[in-house]
């Protein structure tokens, strides 16, 4: 499965581990296949311009899901969601990470780095890569509404 990953500067935030290249190796040594679509180092950037880049790898269908970072997962999350056909989840529990894949079909787990340890942060994208979309009508029918009321 091919996953998209992006962040802002806070993937190199210190004090290490850095986040962004601790999350992808951990991807990797899954067997995942990685876009890392940056950014890349410590500089100031803004988190709208990595979410959109995550949320077109997905809606082109070069990536089956995405994960993105930023300090508290929030405003990448509501940039990802500007998208139609999006549906980034900002989550601090496995829990809301199994509801959100199951119930809400999410395609972007979205995680924060002054919010979540690196180690709660592997928890859950194992749980968001672990999880299926349950499929049931009544999610259907609400994540369809979700793109027609947009
Ligand atoms: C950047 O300092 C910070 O605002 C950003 O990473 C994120 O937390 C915004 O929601």
């Amino acid at each position: 499965m091919n996953i998209a990953f992006g962040c802002d500067h806070a993937g190199y935030e210190e004090p290490e581990p850095y986040y962004a290249p601790t999350i992808i190796d951990h991807l990797e040594s899954l067997g995942y296949s990685v876009q890392h679509l940056g950014t890349h180092g410590q500089g100031s950037v803004d988190y709208p311009d990595f979410a959109n880049k995550v949320a077109h790898a997905i809606l082109d269908g070069s990536a089956e899901l995405g994960i993105l970072l930023c300090g508290t997962g929030t405003g990448i999350s509501i940039a990802a969601n500007r998208h139609r056909g999006i549906r980034a989840a900002v989550c601090v529990t496995e829990e809301m990470v199994q509801f959100a894949r199951a119930h809400n079909n999410a395609n972007i787990l979205c995680i924060g780095r002054r919010i979540s340890s690196i180690e709660e942060c592997k928890h859950l994208i194992n749980s968001f890569l672990g999880t299926d979309f349950d499929g049931g009508e009544r999610h259907v029918r609400r994540i369809d509404k979700m793109d027609e009321l947009a």
